[in-house]
């Protein structure tokens, strides 16, 4: 199905919403549900295309999952198969966290190679090298699958070359029945990470250090995990994507069911910007100057500095602001691509390898723009609210693999927007 978003710009955003269960928490966690052989009732799902592939491969194993509103169920008892079809690791590129869970459990998985993705080549060999010395005999890339296999799995010291997200999932998962210790050193610190513990420590696992660069997790290997209730933490992205929404409208928005302190490295850029920002427990009110001020200069980086998935919609506010911007993206090598949209929304950003120098125009036009990625997608939308005319954004797919309902929530905030099938 071919959608798009016809946002009608010039719209003050005003109103209260709530932002929904983070994607990159509930997909590790829904791997890792393959290692208790039992029940997981999993709550606070958001409702993303991501998370529907992840309850296929899921299905394809041979769990029995079902839905209920925002909570999945899956009892994986019945696991009757190792092997994750070629097919989805072409479509979702996190499906490769399945590795280390079913590896764990099963002694070996045969997994589809993700290969490259728009952003950039977003290679797998941290993933591969720790799972090596931790025992695994691996033959990559053969006929675009992967084959792992480990009579034990041993715990061991891994030190990862850098702090990836998804290795450090991966090894934790693989840890939890290898024979002995594993201690993660320079892991990924991002919440995801320890919204993945506490999962982890709920099914009895003996797990420490998450949201620290040395995680330890004691493996065991003959171990009965139980059954498990969890809930996942809030959407981080989404939130500052409604944040920046208000920035660049001169809104007046407040966020429901946040956590502040795993968005503040947004906030304080935001305020940098004019923004008026008042946060309380779990909500926060964000107030958008007449116009946003540049701002100097920022670079993405791991947790807990400035998120990759938020630099696309921060350049788009820096789009409008008053002033010459620079961000550098030291994260991934290609995500700047949305950038030619917002030129041709009248944006005025000049390209130079991972550096984006932006100079402020006082207004964005409406266009005919294409989503080639999830957050540069979302900044396009985000382009369309503030711009003079209408903007239609095609190839909403990759919006809708990270947000959900995104026209309803900027609608009830007073958006003109809707989706044209
Ligand atoms: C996760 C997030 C993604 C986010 C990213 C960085 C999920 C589902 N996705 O992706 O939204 O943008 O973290 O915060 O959680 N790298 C290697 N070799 C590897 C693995 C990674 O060189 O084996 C490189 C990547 O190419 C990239 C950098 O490390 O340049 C960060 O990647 P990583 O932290 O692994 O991102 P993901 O887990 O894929």
């Amino acid at each position: 199905m071919v959608s798009s978003l016809v946002i009608t710009g010039g719209q003050k955003l005003k109103g209260e919403i709530r932002v929904e269960g983070s994607k990159n928490a509930v997909l590790p966690i829904l791997a890792a549900t393959v290692l208790n052989g039992g029940l997981n009732v999993i709550k606070n799902c958001p409702g993303l295309k991501d998370v529907e592939i992840m309850i296929e491969i899921l299905r394809e194993i041979g769990c029995v999952v079902s839905k209920e509103g925002s909570t999945i169920i899956v009892d994986s008892s019945s696991v009757n198969s190792t092997i994750v079809p070629e097919a989805y690791a072409i479509e979702m590129r996190s499906s490769i966290i399945f590795l280390g869970p079913i590896l764990s459990r099963f002694g070996k998985a045969t997994i589809g190679h993700p290969g490259g993705c728009d952003i950039g080549p977003r290679p797998i060999d941290l993933h591969l090298k720790a799972l090596k010395k931790m025992g695994t005999k691996i033959q990559d890339a053969q006929r675009g699958f992967i084959y792992c296999e480990a009579d034990k799995l041993k715990g061991c010291d891994i030190q990862l070359d850098y702090p990836s997200v998804g290795a450090t999932e991966n090894i934790m998962l693989a840890a939890v029945f290898a024979e002995g210790d594993t201690y993660i050193r320079n892991a990924a610190k991002e919440p995801e990470i320890v919204d993945l513990q506490n999962f982890l420590i709920g099914l009895g696992v003996n797990i420490s250090g998450a949201g620290t660069s040395v995680v330890h997790i004691e493996g065991a290997a003959n171990k009965k995990l139980k059954n498990i209730e969890h809930v996942i933490i809030s959407d981080r992205i989404t939130a500052g994507t409604y944040m920046v929404a208000a920035a660049m409208t001169g809104g007046d928005v407040t966020l429901k069911g946040i956590v502040p302190e795993h968005i503040s490295a947004t906030v304080s850029s935001l305020r940098e910007a004019g923004c008026r920002i008042n946060v309380k427990r779990n909500e926060l009110h964000i107030s958008g100057p007449a116009r946003p001020k540049a701002i100097d200069i920022i670079r993405t980086l791991p947790y807990p500095g400035f998120p990759t998935d938020m630099q696309a919609q921060i350049v788009t506010m820096l789009a409008i602001a008053r002033g010459t911007s620079i961000v550098v993206e030291t994260v991934f090598e290609n995500r700047f691509m949305y950038v030619e949209e917002l030129l041709r929304m009248g944006a005025n950003i000049k390209l130079e390898g991972r550096i984006a120098v932006i100079k402020g125009v006082k207004k964005l036009t409406g266009a005919q723009v294409a989503a080639r990625d999830l957050r540069g997608g979302a900044a396009l939308v985000l382009a369309g609210l503030a711009a003079e005319g209408v903007t239609t954004v095609s190839s909403i797919k990759h919006i809708d693999r990270g947000y959900e309902n995104i026209e309803e929530k900027l609608a009830q905030l007073g958006a003109l927007i809707r989706r044209e099938v």
